[in-house]
């Protein structure tokens, strides 16, 4: 009998799920292990955060922030597409895995009693969005972040130079004071780079949980 690997079986479903929706999924395959070692780097290695993963897709990202958090914090994966959602939270029962939208991130937060994000790790494809969108997003993202948080995203950097990624640089910059690319991950397909994003613009004041 042939066993399929799990990995082989998160590309299969990761390319279904491109070919049905790929201006949400926008890749044909999961991101790679460095890659998501890199995003997840922003993760503190101490003290009890909460974590907010956007697109989390078949979990690459979600595996990493497991193994930083260690038992530790909490952490809240929001995925708008369930097909993604529904093994994910099967996998990892300790992630609260919300079938939704990012852009109602400080509902979604709300909902679980939490505050605010420390670590916000973002899968999205930004490239695939509208200016509009993109905004919506990113403003979601700056309204729940704590002052001394840390915003984690990832662009191709085949791409970097195309208008969309572009726009998503100059919106990173407005709405971040700190804004540190790093170095690119060659062991990914396709390569791609991670933007650590610190001390948002734009006032935060904690919801009433
Ligand atoms: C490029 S894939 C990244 C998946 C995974 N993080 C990885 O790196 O392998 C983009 C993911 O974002 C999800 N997504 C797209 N728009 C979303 C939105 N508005 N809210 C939540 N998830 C969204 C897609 O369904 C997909 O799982």
């Amino acid at each position: 009998m042939t066993v399929i690997s799990r990995p082989a079986i998160e590309r299969i479903a990761f390319l279904r799920e491109f070919l049905r929706h790929p201006f949400t999924v926008a890749a044909v395959t999961p991101s790679s292990g460095p890659l998501a070692d890199t995003i997840t780097a922003s993760v503190p290695a101490t003290g009890s955060p909460t974590v907010v993963e956007l697109g989390p897709g078949t979990g690459a990202f979600t595996a990493a922030v497991q193994r930083r958090l260690a038992g530790r914090g909490r952490h809240v994966a929001i995925e708008i597409n369930e097909r993604f959602a529904a093994p994910l939270a099967m996998r990892f029962p300790q992630v609260d895995v919300v079938v939704g939208d990012a852009a109602h991130l400080r509902d979604v937060l709300q909902r679980h009693g939490l505050g605010h994000a420390d670590v916000i790790v973002s899968g999205l494809p930004w490239a695939a969005f509208a200016a509009e969108r993109q905004d919506d997003l990113l403003g979601a993202v700056t309204e729940v972040l704590a002052p001394d948080g840390v915003f984690t995203t990832f662009a191709y950097t085949a791409t970097l130079w195309a208008p969309p990624a572009v726009r998503l640089r100059r919106s990173l910059h407005a709405r971040f004071e700190e804004v540190v690319p790093g170095r690119t991950v060659w062991a990914n397909f396709p390569p791609a780079l991670v933007y650590y994003c610190r001390r948002p613009r734009t006032p935060f004041s904690s919801m009433p949980v």
